[in-house]
């Protein structure tokens, strides 16, 4: 029988989503260590759109449309430079402190990252799919309830082909705040695997990324990436929803 709360937690598993019917289907893509943080961070600091793309060559091409455009994004965790992307330097990275309202506001800003731009991609098909971060927990659960998501999918983008444990801590906290709204036999394994993560975690979360999160210890130890962490676990400072419309983020 098909769940109607269900947890994917790496790359294969969102790779599969096209070949689903998602057209009765809410999405959530956390990609709590960075891609969604910085999106939702963009949009709270004034960015007209986001526009996630999968590649470096995509991002080109959609600048060469839209000229105007700030390009961001990273690969192996640090801003895109000449060198790979056949000669133009990205304007920002995927550190969402940089995207500061000085340098972004009423700015379209396409972005390609590691994991979260295709994640969010792959769920393109979905009645809604929504950016999700720890920034903006209680937020999501209050437009899933008020959309009446009686299917919802959250998509955990992972690093590189594996799960990564912070996109699992997120889908297991907004599920814990929608629990309720499924009948017991409509919650798949994978939403109780989540849940019980985030339950085990929830008193000392700077704890539990220092001893099981890959990409925190990796941020954490990079003196200018270090604060990122910090930044992308304050819960709830944002109190707005980000959605997927004709290819890019934008506010509700
Ligand atoms: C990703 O999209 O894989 C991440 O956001 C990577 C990162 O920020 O280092």
């Amino acid at each position: 029988m098909e769940t109607n709360l269900e947890v994917l937690f790496t790359p294969a598993d969102f790779a599969m989503l096209r070949n689903r019917d998602l057209s009765a289907t809410h999405c959530v893509v956390f990609d709590v260590l960075r891609a969604t943080s910085t999106i939702m961070t963009a949009l709270a600091n004034g960015a007209a759109r986001i526009l996630p793309v999968s590649d470096i060559s995509d991002a080109l091409r959609i600048r060469a449309k839209y000229p105007a455009a700030l390009l961001a994004g990273e690969r192996d965790g640090v801003r895109i430079l000449s060198a790979q992307s056949g000669g133009v330097d990205f304007d920002l990275g995927n550190s969402p402190r940089e995207f500061t309202p000085e340098r972004i506001v009423g700015r379209d800003i396409i972005i390609t990252t590691t994991n979260g731009t295709r994640a969010l991609q792959s769920c393109c098909g979905a009645r809604l799919v929504l950016a999700g971060a720890w920034l903006n927990l209680t937020a999501l659960a209050k437009r899933l309830r008020n959309e009446q998501a009686s299917r919802l999918v959250i998509v955990c983008a992972g690093t590189y082909e594996e799960a990564a444990y912070e996109d699992i801590l997120a889908a297991g906290a907004l599920s814990d705040l929608l629990w309720e709204q499924f009948a017991p036999k409509q919650i798949s394994d994978s939403a109780h695997v989540a849940r019980q993560i985030y339950l085990s975690a929830q008193s000392d979360v700077p704890g539990a990324l220092q001893r099981h999160s890959r990409n925190a210890r990796r941020l954490l130890s990079n003196p200018e990436l270090c604060d990122d962490v910090r930044f992308c676990f304050c819960r709830d400072t944002l109190d707005l929803t980000g959605e997927m419309r004709d290819g890019a983020v934008v506010l509700q």
